[in-house]
């Protein structure tokens, strides 16, 4: 396992999928009965953006930092303010320095009554993890394969909630390990909201993962996408894209104010391209 996603905290994907995930939970929070998480790839919760890792490839600074350049627009504010709020909360002083991680936004959007399971294959970082939430009677840390965590934690007693899949692409067959998990999750959850977080390098290279995603046939799946830059083969990540199954039935709608706002403030030169579609019609 060579991937460290310290190296990419704060990038334009980040941005994207914890923008997302933040809209999904404030939904959640709406209701009063009690939720529950899985981040079935954690990573460490918080980042430190003048650390030596960020610090090397700078990629923050065309994601989180283009982010907060210029104020944006209030419409689109008003839907970012959880995320928002919560970096500015952790650098009260600022000066960006510490960026927040998939389990950092869950943990500060958790009720009392809420709980999350954060899972992490990589020891040392999963160690991070328990340490960081040790004191938080919500937050229980597993070290399972993804596919083994999702089959371990669903469903979830409370009948409601969501899962996160945000695998490090560091193997081949990732697209379609990450279709049996989805497959796994509806099974044993059918109402569970699933956010999949996928690369989007050169042209269709999602093409067969979304129509994977589409044969589960859930009303409603839809997918948001944001390039940054013009994707072509051997150029790099040119942006990303998340799908939500079981998604909010106000999401859609947000996120087609959300996307080309990203887009306009994250694109590079002109590039910027922000969408949402629909997967699976809704019922
Ligand atoms: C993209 S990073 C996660 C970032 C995190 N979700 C966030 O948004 O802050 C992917 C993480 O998955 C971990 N990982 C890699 N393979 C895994 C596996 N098979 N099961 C669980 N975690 C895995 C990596 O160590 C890495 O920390």
């Amino acid at each position: 396992m060579n991937y460290r996603h310290a190296y990419h905290a704060g990038n334009h994907a980040d941005v994207l999928k914890h923008i997302i995930l933040a809209r999904v939970l404030d939904y959640l929070r709406q209701k009063e009965k009690p939720f529950a998480v899985l981040d079935a790839h954690a990573g460490i919760g918080r980042y430190d953006l003048k650390g030596a890792e960020a610090f090397k490839t700078g990629e923050w600074k065309d994601g989180i930092g283009k982010l907060l350049a210029e104020p944006l627009p209030p419409e689109v504010r008003v839907l970012l303010q959880h995320y928002l709020n919560m970096i500015h909360d952790l650098n009260p002083d600022g000066v960006l320095r510490t960026y927040p991680g998939s389990p950092e936004v869950i943990v500060r959007l958790l009720r009392r009554e809420d709980r999350i399971f954060l899972n992490e294959l990589h020891p040392q970082d999963a160690d991070v993890l328990a340490a960081r939430y040790s004191g938080d009677k919500r937050v229980r840390v597993s070290r399972l394969d993804a596919a083994v965590a999702v089959k371990a934690e669903l469903p979830f007693t409370e009948r409601r909630g969501l899962v996160l899949l945000d695998p490090a692409f560091e193997v081949p067959d990732e697209l379609n390990k990450t279709l049996r998990s989805v497959k796994h999750a509806l099974e044993r959850m059918q109402n569970v909201t699933l956010l999949i977080w996928y690369p989007l390098k050169a042209p269709d290279d999602a093409k067969d993962f979304l129509r994977g995603i589409s044969d589960f046939n859930q009303p409603g799946t839809l997918t948001a996408e944001l390039l940054v830059k013009e994707p072509f083969a051997e150029g790099g990540l040119a942006g990303s894209g998340v799908v939500i199954v079981n998604p909010p039935f106000t999401l859609r709608a947000e996120l087609e104010r959300i996307m080309p706002a990203l887009a306009r403030r994250l694109g590079l030169g002109t590039w910027g391209r922000g969408s949402v579609s629909v997967l699976t019609p809704p019922k």
